[in-house]
Order: structure tokens, then sequence, then C-alpha cells
């Protein structure tokens, strides 16, 4: 089915992607596209029926004035200029962003947009898709057991069943009970073609002495594409890669010219031999609704809706050269405050929280003696994007349940520390 679309062009401001949200908010399918795209190639969109324009405060692109051609603003399509100081201006929004959803509202009655932007929808759409674009070819998919890559897995299977084989690599640096789930859920409960790989050894082995972040972080980005490329030679007659690329992975979204803090890994990039071709049925959805396509296709709720967990996993939270002892320790206190965020109906408030282990012992008293352990530091954090974060106020009681159970539960550690320090100045992770 052709989705009715309203186009933002993006003349480089931060909120197109918060205006394509609220549009499909409302319940009419929106693109982003580059502010020089054609009138004819703009008119051509597959259900096209409006365009909004925003420039946001001075249509500037790394320092060069943009706007989009003369054509454009006359292409007869139905237009809505937003905070755009060209000549062509067609419209004042003075009270923009505080009406918005009436404004937006407003222009998608005059486009005659259809509101018939769902889930439903949605998932029936894809599964016509790959079917067409995989036919009777095989795909393989690393399933990390995050949320893309789980729905993508869910998605996949209701398209083309056991065409699908599933690799989850256990790198020995994921959560606690996080393999067992994706082992679970998708190989018992909805009988997927999951091929499971043992890794830990071998990651933790390259690991060993280790000491610098990034350094840690690309060793384990290339052992990762060096495992799931061994699997795959293994595995005979794959045509198709599967990858949960969403939307805001292919938006520009105003990072260009952010300088690299940290070199953040995510699969992919397998070498060109292996000669796979893409299939990413999520690329065109926002994160919230990857998480309502996961829950409509009936993923349970905590593998939907968990927190973010960085591709090196538990691995920087391990500081310094990673020990299993250390490693062991950041696991077992991590469950523990997972558990009672969760009790105390902390879970999906807390934007993120975890525990961090450093490389260093203090002293202790434990049963009369002297102790030389670890400490443990629980960091949660509120942000929007990631780019800036605040500190969650946590109830008094409930660091002290935190502090409580971690020193008598985690064997190792004799000392909890809540991290106070917001982003800037920190980073969420600590490595
Ligand atoms: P920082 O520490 O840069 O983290 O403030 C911002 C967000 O990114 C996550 N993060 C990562 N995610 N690979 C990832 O996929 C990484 O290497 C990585 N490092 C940090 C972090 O958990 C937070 O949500």
């Amino acid at each position: 089915m052709i989705q009715d679309m309203i186009v933002i062009l993006d003349l480089g401001s931060s909120e197109n992607t918060r205006i394509a949200r609220d549009i499909r908010a409302l319940g009419v399918y929106s693109e982003i596209y580059p502010h020089d795209i054609g009138a004819e190639e703009l008119k051509n969109l597959p259900g096209v029926r409006g365009v909004i324009v925003n420039g946001g405060e001075n249509n500037v692109i790394d320092g060069v004035a943009i706007d989009a051609s003369a054509e454009v603003y006359n292409c007869g399509l139905p237009m809505l200029v937003v905070n755009h100081k060209s000549a062509h201006r067609a419209m004042d929004l003075e009270n923009w962003p505080e009406d918005t959803q009436k404004v937006l509202s407003d222009f998608l009655d005059k486009c005659g947009a259809q509101h018939n932007w769902n889930m439903e929808n949605f998932i029936a759409d894809q599964i016509e898709l790959i079917r067409q674009q995989v036919g009777d070819q095989k795909v393989l998919l690393a399933l990390s057991g995050g949320v893309d890559s789980s729905v993508v897995a869910a998605l996949l299977l209701r398209a083309i069943g056991d065409q699908l084989t599933c690799v989850h690599v256990n790198h020995g640096l994921l959560r606690k009970g996080e393999a067992e789930q994706v082992v679970n859920v998708f190989r018992r409960e909805m009988g997927a073609n999951l091929v499971y790989v043992d890794a830990v050894d071998r990651f933790l082995d390259k690991l060993a002495g280790v000491s610098d972040p990034e350094q840690k972080r690309k060793i384990i980005g290339a052992e990762f594409i060096r495992v799931f490329e061994e699997e795959a030679r293994k595995l005979e007659g794959i045509t198709f890669l599967a990858q949960g690329t969403i939307y805001p992975d292919i938006v520009e979204s105003g990072t260009k010219t952010a300088k690299m803090v940290k070199s953040h890994h995510n699969v992919g990039g397998l070498p060109e031999d292996l000669n796979f071709k893409l299939v990413e049925p999520l690329k065109m959805l926002f994160k919230d609704e990857v998480r309502a396509c996961g829950v409509a296709l009936g993923l349970p709720h905590d593998m939907v809706y968990r927190q973010p967990f960085p591709g090196p996993g538990l691995g920087v939270r391990c500081l310094g050269a990673i020990t299993r002892e250390r490693l062991e320790i950041v696991r077992e206190s991590d469950a523990i405050l997972r558990e009672i965020f969760k009790e105390h109906g902390l879970e999906g408030k807390v934007w993120q929280y975890f525990t961090v282990v450093p490389d260093f012992k203090s002293v202790g008293v434990r049963d009369h003696a002297r102790s030389f352990e670890y400490p443990v530091i629980v960091r949660a954090v509120n942000t929007i994007d990631a780019m800036t974060a605040t500190i969650e106020c946590l109830p008094w009681p409930v660091l002290n349940e935190i502090t409580s159970r971690i020193l008598s539960e985690v064997k190792g550690c004799n000392r909890v520390l809540y991290d106070m320090s917001p982003k800037p100045v920190a980073t969420i992770e600590w490595e």
C-alpha cells in the first residue's frame, strides 16, 4: 500500500526529526529529504501530499547558506514554510513551536492526507516487501538481543520463517541473563533458526591486558565481525544480510560537524567478499516506532523497552584492562540494580542506569577483618538524545537498598558510590 506522505525538506534545522515524528504521531507518514531535491523528483515521490520547508534559524549547513529551488516552491504541492528567512516565505509561524501540533494537523487537513500510518499497516507492508525482495533466498542476521536486531528478527520470522538464520554471538560482555533470553525467546518460543556462538573465552583472551578504552572498543568490534564472518562462511547459500538500521542512523541529524567523543561500535562493516545484499526493514522507523513494532510482533516487554546498552557491552563498564573477577562484579551489581529499579517502578522512567567497576581497590572491614576490595559505582541518567544528560535524583531509601544489597550479595566489593556528574562535563559511560 502506498502511504500518503508529508515531505520535510532539510534546510539545516535540528527540528526536522521532531517534526517528522510529530506528523507520524498524527498518523500520517513523513520523511526528510535533502534541500536540493529537484521539483520533478519531489512531485514523483510515492504518496507525496505536501511539503514542509524548515530551515531553522539560519538555513546554513557547514557555513554555506542554502535554500530550496524556486521550482520546488512553485511545484504546486501544498507547502508549509517554517522559520524560514527567504524571499519565498509563504507563512509566518509566530507561535512555533508552542502550537506545533495544531499547525501540523491543520496542514495535514489542507493536504488531504490520509491518516493511515500505524504499526499494523507497516508490518503488513513490510512482510510484503521483504517477501518480494528475498524471494526464496536465505537471510542472515546478527542477533545481539538489542531492541533493533530483535525486532528485525521477529519481523523477518513473520515474513520468511525458516529462510532466516540468526547468529547470536555471546562475547562475554552481555548483562546477566541476556544470552539465555535470546535463546529462549527466539529459538524456543518463536522457533527461529538460531546459531548460538559461545565466544566468551576468545573475546576475553583478546582483551586481556588492554586498558585503553578506544583500543578495547576496536578489539570488540573487530573480533565480533571476525566471529560473525566465520559463522556466515559455515552457512550455505545465504544471499542477504539483515540489519537493524533505523531512521536516525540514516538521517543527518545535525551531528555532521560534531567532534568524535568516542568511537561508537555497532555491528556492521562485514568484508565485501561475503557479497551479501542488505535487508533493512526498519530503516524508516524512529526508535519509539521500532518498539511499537516489537510489541505488535509479540516480543517480551523487557526486550522491547530495555534501556540503551552500548555495543561493547559491559566491556566499557569494567574499567581499564578487563578481568573475569571484575566483570563478574559489574554483571552481578548491574543485575541487582536492574531488579531494584524494577521493584520501585523506575524501569522505563530513568533513561539509563548501570554500574561501573574501576581497576583499583580500597580498604574496608568485613567479618571483623580488614578487606581490600573493589568499589562499585552506580550511575543513573536521563537524556533526550544522549548528547547531554542529567542525574536521576534517586530517593535516599532506594540508594540505601542498592548499597546494602550490592555490599551483601556481590563478592569482592566493599564500597558503593553514586556518580553525580552530568554530561557534560562527564560522559554517560565512564570509558
Ligand atoms: P556517552 O558515554 O558517549 O554515551 O555519553 C552516550 C550513549 O551512547 C552509548 N554508548 C555506546 N553505544 N557503542 C554503542 O553502541 C559504544 O561504543 C558506545 N559508547 C557509549 C552510551 O551507553 C549512552 O547511551
